[in-house]
């Protein structure tokens, strides 16, 4: 389950860690508001990879846009999303996110979400370091490589060989730090591609959470062993029932989008909700024994969501 799912309406029992129980799209829109210019009666958002709706359904509680659009890559959620939306003046797209961001450099957005959906997409598997170091200094010494602009096809349908050419591309182009990973580690291709190509269109700001595989803790959860995330900065295969995803590398989001000239601020889900933290809490988070089952759904709440970063690009 989501962490915008496990909230829901913001009555169930996860709310109830939160220092102020509300659904996530309330709180999500809330904290665009302190921390960006965006107001309520904006023009256009838009929501990539929607699931259910509830994100949506529930930010618009504080926000009123004169235009909404969802887009998934599933008829099925897009489905979902037109049920739990049918209140609202939403226009809804069947597309796959690469092949549908080219029309944002027509139209302005105001607001773009991508909650929970950059770790499915593509990731770069198994890239051997020293090859990559190596290729990556003949490509800065090659010119010719380094304007070379990315491919403008879906990374899906890439082959190994040009994979491998992007992996390089965009590690020397965006001097991302690939010394600290083991011998052979992945790259999440697909996340980076995203923002290229966000930075191409008129998106004003763009909302992204996801598992972090480099997440720090904001104090005091920092202190407790019992939730700290496994931060060793290689993205994890995460799977899952009907598909695999990918954590999410973060500061190569961000050294990506600053050399594009975002403005970029990255927040822990745990500050943007609010988690509670109290005698329960800290007894709970030492002991990791639960009392009933209220606690155990805290404890399961906090050592989920431990793990999710947030980055915001304004442009
Ligand atoms: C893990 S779910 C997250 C759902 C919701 N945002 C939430 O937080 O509960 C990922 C969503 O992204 C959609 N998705 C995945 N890859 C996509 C792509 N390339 N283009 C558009 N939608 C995509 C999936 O169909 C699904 O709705």
């Amino acid at each position: 389950m989501t962490i915008c799912q496990s909230l829901g309406d913001g009555d169930g029992t996860f709310a109830k860690a939160l220092t102020k129980p509300a659904a996530y799209g309330t709180l999500v829109g809330k904290f665009l508001q302190e921390t960006t210019a965006l107001e309520p009666e904006c023009g256009k958002i838009i929501e990539i990879g929607g699931g259910y709706g509830t994100l949506m359904a529930a930010l618009l509680d504080v926000l009123q846009p004169q235009q909404i659009s969802m887009v998934d890559i599933s008829p099925t959620l897009l489905e979902k999303q037109r049920e739990r939306l049918h209140k609202f003046p939403v226009s809804f797209h069947c597309s796959d996110l690469f092949a549908w961001l080219p029309t944002l450099q027509r139209q302005p957005v105001d607001l773009l979400i991508l909650n929970e959906i950059i770790g499915d997409f593509p990731t770069i598997t198994d890239l051997a370091k020293n090859t990559i170091i190596n290729s990556v200094n003949f490509f800065r010494l090659k010119p010719e490589f380094a304007n070379k602009p990315a491919l403008p096809i879906a990374p899906a349908s890439l082959s190994e060989t040009e994979l491998l050419n992007e992996a390089v591309r965009l590690i020397a182009t965006y001097n991302l730090d690939v010394n600290d990973l083991p011998e052979t580690f992945n790259l999440n291709y697909g996340a980076l591609l995203f923002i290229e190509r966000l930075a191409q269109t008129r998106v004003a700001r763009t909302f992204i959470t996801e598992h972090g595989c480099d997440t720090a803790l904001p104090y005091p959860f920092s202190l407790f062993p019992a939730i700290q995330p496994i931060a060793d900065r290689n993205p994890r295969q995460i799977k899952l029932k009907d598909h695999d995803e990918y954590n999410i590398r973060f500061d190569h989001l961000e050294q990506t989008a600053l050399a594009l000239n975002f403005k970029v601020t990255r927040f822990h889900l745990m500050d943007l909700l609010k988690v509670r933290f109290d005698d329960e809490i800290n007894y709970l988070l030492t002991s990791q024994k639960p009392v009933n089952e209220e606690q155990e759904i805290f404890l399961e709440f906090y050592e989920h969501v431990a793990e999710y970063q947030g980055i915001l690009l304004e442009q």
